[in-house]
């Protein structure tokens, strides 16, 4: 396992639909694999593949944030069945280090997808599980979560977005 460089805002590659995977082989294990490390050192609850160059429909989510507790979530080609409710709480992304803005999304989500053995399985998730999981598929179909931002708001960080990297703390600036 090696844990890998996470592109961010604004490389193009975040803003494209993702391929979904058709064949869940050893490649596929091994960039599943990849990316829990590179998910878990960079201490993310979410990280979709396309966050490491890889423009395929897979990801993570681990909202215990650390190894060993048995909360990791595979999901491969997922999609939402059903959302239920609205609610707005704060939200940040490994790829736009430093920025944390209010989101509303919806409360309750039911996702189906297949886990990392290729089995279906549905997922429902509320809270943290319920956003984490609507953020990670965003990434999926090229959707930032600035993108659900108002549009003022959205024109404002991208204006001074240079200086919240700048006096962002906990990321070192990187160029
Ligand atoms: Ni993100």
């Amino acid at each position: 396992m090696s844990s890998l460089d996470i592109r961010k805002y604004p490389d193009k590659i975040l803003k494209e639909k993702t391929v979904p995977v058709d064949n869940i082989d050893a490649e596929t294990q091994r960039l599943i694999d990849d990316m829990i490390e590179t998910m878990h050192f960079a201490r993310g609850i979410g990280l979709a593949a396309n966050q490491i160059g890889i423009s395929k429909r897979l990801c993570l989510i681990d909202i215990m944030a650390i190894e060993e507790k048995g909360s990791l979530i595979v999901l491969i080609n997922p999609l939402i069945l059903e959302k239920e409710g609205f609610i707005e709480a704060q939200e940040g992304c490994l790829s736009i280090p430093g920025y944390m803005t209010t989101i509303k999304r919806s409360e309750k989500v039911y996702v189906k997808g297949l886990n990392r053995e290729g089995k279906d399985f549905e997922i429902e998730g509320t809270g943290l599980l319920a956003r984490a999981m609507q953020h990670e598929i965003d990434h999926l179909d090229g959707i930032l979560f600035i993108d659900r931002m108002s549009p003022i708001k959205r024109e404002f960080f991208k204006r001074r977005y240079k200086k919240f990297l700048k006096t962002a703390t906990g990321e070192p600036k990187k160029s």
